[in-house]
């Protein structure tokens, strides 16, 4: 079954939306396999974003990501990957559709509130980044 990497950014943690924004997967019908909650490492966040390291807003991307309490989150079910990223909206809340998480939640593209992973191999990479596999719990919604 499919798996994706998402992460509550610290400015989702610190305006309390953590519930708001785990419940929208929940009702969608994800399944949550992996949980926790840390305040990144340097060296963490700068191989996470590797692919930006060139862009001028890297360093700043790093120091947030890096300045508070993060949920790292796996969730799995069929084509979560895409479907999360629709959930989650454009990368820049102001031209985010309503009812998606940045467009309802926020207005800053550097405040975007959350990480989804934008590919398969994207999300492999990911979650083994951030996750041990005995950290993961294999289990199957029975309803
Ligand atoms: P994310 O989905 O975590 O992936 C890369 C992040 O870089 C993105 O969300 C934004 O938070 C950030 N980002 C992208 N473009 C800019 C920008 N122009 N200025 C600041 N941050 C940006």
């Amino acid at each position: 079954m499919e798996r994706t990497f998402l992460a509550i950014k610290p400015d989702g943690v610190q305006r309390g939306l953590v519930s708001e924004i785990i419940g929208r997967f929940e009702k969608k019908g994800f399944t949550l396999v992996g949980l926790k909650l840390l305040q990144p490492s340097r060296e963490l966040a700068e191989q996470h974003y590797d692919v930006h390291r060139e862009r001028p807003f890297f360093a700043g991307l790093v120091d947030f990501i890096t300045s508070g309490p993060v949920v790292a989150m796996v969730w799995e079910g069929e084509g979560v990957i895409a479907s999360a990223r629709k959930l989650i909206g454009a990368t820049n809340p102001l031209n985010a559709e309503p009812g998606t998480i940045r467009g309802d939640l926020g207005i800053n593209i550097g405040r975007n509130i959350i990480h989804g992973s934008d590919a398969p191999e994207t999300a492999q990479k990911e979650v083994a980044l951030w996750f041990k596999d005995e950290e993961l719990v294999n289990w199957q919604p029975t309803v």
